[in-house]
């Protein structure tokens, strides 16, 4: 992951993911119970971006949302690694019309009672959404404060009845290596890959993501669900997830495999333990404030151990030496 600081490219409509795809989800939302905001499509005062994603409507509020200032729409949805859509920043929004999210299904596989291929439907609907921002920082030491959209992945877990076998998640990319341009080059190896320990997949925190600031995610978010775990490096937070997969054994994971040295299976966020070539003691707070190359040279934050998340997630690692195992 080299940090490569570039101001978000503006984006022209006709590279974001088609309307007509966009409606399609849209009408199977309204259909498995969603709500669907009408003010949505057109009505964008300001990006095309914006202009083609439609809003959810009714969403339940969490109680514990950080009431840090967002990071504007624009920035967290131009400004994204999805190495899928090319390795640049601005690569996914860009390439976002490449994700093809209609149809969708997802296969539930290993250690559970009900095992099998799910349409996105069966696997959204019995889930009522909420709205829940939390920070999420990435390895490359900046961080974002977003409102996603979803709901608990310990409830969807539950749904498929894990066994006593079942001691990790692993969590599967779409691989289209027609479609999607990064997945022609062995930049990672494909499919992306991550994991978590059950522990830490049925923790409340954790979260499965289907939306943000009230829309439908945007295709270089990961639509139409990925995971948004607030506790740990971003790149944990796996996009467009096609097949969950409940395991004994540790489960590999994309940037473990591709520099074991660097990132560590669990990835907690910790400003204690360095990454091998810079500090993970501060990071920058992409808050629309400064973007580009001012953002080099703005203020930064300390970072938190978890970040910030501590109360809620140490427990989960008291016998654990966190440098060993980061
Ligand atoms: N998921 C997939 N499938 N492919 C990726 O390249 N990048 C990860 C993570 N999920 C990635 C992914 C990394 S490195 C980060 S920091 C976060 O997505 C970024 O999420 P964002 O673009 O929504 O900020």
């Amino acid at each position: 992951m080299p940090i490569t600081f570039k101001a978000g490219d503006k984006i022209r409509s006709s590279e974001i993911t088609p309307e007509d795809v966009f409606h399609r989800r849209r009408e199977f939302l309204k259909s498995a119970g969603y709500s669907v905001g009408a003010a949505a499509l057109g009505l964008s005062p300001w990006s095309p971006v914006n202009a083609a994603v439609p809003e959810l409507g009714a969403i339940g509020q969490w109680p514990g949302s950080t009431t840090e200032k967002q990071t504007p729409w624009e920035e967290a949805t131009t400004y994204n690694n999805f190495y899928e859509l090319g390795t640049d920043k601005g690569d996914p929004a860009k390439n976002a019309s490449l994700l093809v999210t209609d149809p969708w299904s997802v296969e539930i596989a290993g250690e559970c009672a009900k095992p099998g291929n799910y349409t996105l439907e069966d696997i959204l609907k019995p889930h009522a959404n909420e709205e829940r921002v939390y920070r999420l920082r990435c390895v490359e030491a900046w961080s974002m404060v977003i409102p996603w959209v979803g709901f608990p992945l310990a409830d969807l877990l539950k749904r498929f009845e894990p066994n006593g076998n079942a001691k990790y998640v692993q969590f599967q990319t779409i691989i289209d290596k027609d479609r999607l341009p990064g997945q022609r080059y062995p930049v990672l190896q494909w499919p992306y890959v991550e994991g978590l320990r059950m522990d830490e997949a049925m923790h409340p925190l954790t979260m499965v993501a289907v939306g943000m600031y009230g829309k439908l995610l945007p295709n270089q978010s990961g639509a139409p669900l990925r995971l948004v775990v607030p506790w740990k490096y971003g790149f944990k937070s796996i996009k467009s997830i096609v097949r969950i997969s409940f395991v004994e054994e540790q489960p590999d994971t994309s940037w473990n495999l591709s520099a074991p040295r660097e990132y560590g299976f669990y990835s907690n966020v910790n400003p204690q333990v360095s990454h091998p070539r810079w500090s993970q003691a501060k990071e920058r707070r992409l808050d629309g404030e400064s973007k580009g190359l001012a953002a080099l040279f703005s203020e930064k934050r300390d970072t938190e151990l978890f970040n910030g998340y501590a109360d809620e997630v140490a427990g989960l690692y008291t016998d654990m030496d966190l440098k060993t195992n980061f």
